[in-house]
C-alpha cells in the first residue's frame, strides 16, 4: 500500500479510538452545559481555488469566534483538490492549510468518504467549491451516510431532475443538511425565499432575471466603458467573476445551470433540454449593437425566464426604463410572480459573482447546516 494511505489510515484508527464514545452521534439525548462545545468537521474541495482559498480565510477569521459565541468547533479535518490533499484529525490551519497539502493519491477521497460516514462518525459537512461533476456523484453517498453537503458548485442541481429530487429526497429522509444558496446569484439569497414561498403555499408563477454577474460585468463595460468584448472578458475572468473556464459564461452554460436551480426550486419541473439558449457571441459587432442600442436608449443585458412550461436565455436589448437595464457591474436581479405577487413581482438584487461574496454565501450555509446536525 501506498505510504500516504498507510499513514491516514493509522491516523483515523487512533482518531476513532480516542473520540467515537467521546463525541455522541446523537448529542441531544445526553445533557450538556450551554458552554460545552460541539465539533462540526468541515471538509473543503477546491482547497486553493478562488471560492475554497475565501472560504479558508474566513473560517480562519470566524473559528475562535464560533467555539465562544455557539459553542461549535467547526475543524477543518481535510481539504483536497485535484491536485493535492492535507488531512488532521486535530484540524487543519485554514489559512495556512494550502501549504500543506501533499501530492493527492488514487485512493485517498475513498479513505475519507469512510472515515466521514462510518458509524459514530462525528458530524461532519462537505463543502463543495469545485466545478466538477466528479464531486457531485459523491452526494448521494454522504447524504445517506449523514454527511451534510454546502455546495457552490451548480452542477448537481443541473443534472437530470431525477438526480436533483433524490439529493431532495435523501436530504429529507436523512435529516441532513443540503445547501446551495451560492449556486444561484453567489450570496444574494434567492433559493432560501423561494423555498418559503413554497412552503406557505404559495404558487410561483415566473421567474425573471440577470443571473449572471461575469455577463453582467462584462456587457457592462463594454456598454459603459467602450471596452472590446475580448478585453472585458479577460478582465471579468482576472477578477475572479467568471467560472475556471470562461466559455461556460459565453456559452450560456453556467446561467442554465443557475435558471434551472432555481427554476426547480420555484417548483417547475424542467429538464436541460426544456431551456432555450441563445449563446452570447464574442463576433467583433459588439460595439455596433451597444451604438445602435444607445440610439434607441436601449441596453443589452442576458436575460433569463422561466415558468412551468419551459426556460430561455440569451441577449436581449430592453428599453433603458426597464430595472434590468440598469444594473451596476456585476448586479443580479431576479424578479419573482406568484398567484399573490403578480402586478408587483418579489425582486432579489445583489451582487452575483465575485470570490469573497461567495464564499460568504458559502459560510452562512455552513453555519446553518451546522446548527441543524449539532441538533440532531
Ligand atoms: N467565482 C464566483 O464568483 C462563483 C460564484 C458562485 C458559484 N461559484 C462556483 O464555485 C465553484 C468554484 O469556483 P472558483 O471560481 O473558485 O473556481 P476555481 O478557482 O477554478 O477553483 C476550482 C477548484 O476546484 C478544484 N477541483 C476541480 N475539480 C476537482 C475534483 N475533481 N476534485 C477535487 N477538486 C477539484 C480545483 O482544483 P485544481 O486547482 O487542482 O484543478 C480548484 O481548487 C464553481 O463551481 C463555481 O461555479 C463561483
Amino acid at each position: 500500500m501506498r505510504q500516504g494511505l498507510t499513514a491516514l489510515d493509522a491516523s483515523l484508527y487512533l482518531f476513532i479510538a480516542m473520540n467515537v464514545y467521546a463525541l455522541p452521534r446523537h448529542p441531544e439525548t445526553v445533557p450538556q452545559p450551554a458552554t460545552v462545545r460541539r465539533r462540526v468537521d468541515l471538509v473543503l474541495v477546491g482547497a486553493r481555488g478562488q471560492v475554497g482559498s475565501a472560504f479558508r480565510q474566513r473560517l480562519a477569521g470566524q473559528q475562535h469566534a464560533l467555539r465562544l459565541a455557539l459553542g461549535v468547533d467547526l475543524a477543518l479535518l481535510a481539504t483536497l483538490d485535484q491536485r493535492g490533499f492535507a488531512f488532521d484529525l486535530q484540524g487543519l490551519v485554514p489559512d495556512r492549510c494550502h501549504v500543506d497539502l501533499r501530492a493527492r493519491e488514487p485512493g485517498d477521497l475513498e479513505h475519507l468518504l469512510a472515515h466521514l460516514v462510518r458509524p459514530g462518525a462525528a458530524p461532519a459537512l462537505f463543502i463543495d467549491c469545485s466545478a466538477s461533476d466528479e464531486i457531485t456523484d459523491l452526494y448521494p453517498r454522504l447524504l445517506a451516510g449523514g454527511v451534510g453537503v454546502v455546495a457552490a458548485n451548480k452542477r448537481a442541481n443541473a443534472r437530470p431532475l431525477a438526480f436533483y429530487r433524490e439529493l431532495q429526497r435523501l436530504a429529507h429522509h436523512h435529516e441532513t443538511p443540503y445547501r446551495y444558496e451560492t449556486t444561484a446569484g453567489a450570496a444574494i439569497p434567492l433559493l432560501e425565499p423561494l423555498r418559503d414561498l413554497r412552503q406557505r403555499g404559495e404558487r410561483v408563477r415566473s421567474i425573471r432575471g440577470v443571473l449572471s454577474g461575469s455577463l453582467s460585468y462584462i456587457l457592462a463595460r463594454v456598454q459603459d466603458d467602450g471596452l472590446e468584448f475580448s478585453e472585458a472578458v479577460a478582465e471579468a475572468g482576472r477578477l475572479g467573476y467568471t467560472e475556471p473556464d470562461p466559455s461556460e459564461d459565453l456559452c450560456l452554460r453556467d446561467v442554465s445551470r443557475k435558471l434551472l436551480g432555481l427554476a426547480r426550486e420555484a417548483g417547475f419541473a424542467l429538464e436541460a433540454q426544456d431551456l432555450t439558449i441563445v449563446p452570447l457571441q464574442d463576433d467583433g459587432n459588439w460595439q455596433a449593437r451597444v451604438t445602435k442600442a444607445k440610439q434607441r436608449g436601449e441596453r443589452w443585458v442576458v436575460l433569463a425566464d422561466a415558468d412551468e412550461r419551459g426556460g430561455r436565455i440569451g441577449p436581449q436589448c430592453l428599453p433603458g426604463a426597464s430595472p434590468f437595464a440598469n444594473l451596476r457591474p456585476g448586479q443580479n436581479l431576479v424578479q419573482v410572480t406568484t398567484d399573490l405577487q403578480d402586478s408587483v413581482p418579489l425582486s432579489l438584487s445583489g451582487p452575483g459573482a465575485g470570490p469573497a461574496v461567495t464564499a460568504a454565501g458559502v459560510f452562512s450555509d455552513v453555519l446553518a447546516a451546522a446548527r441543524q446536525l449539532v441538533r440532531r
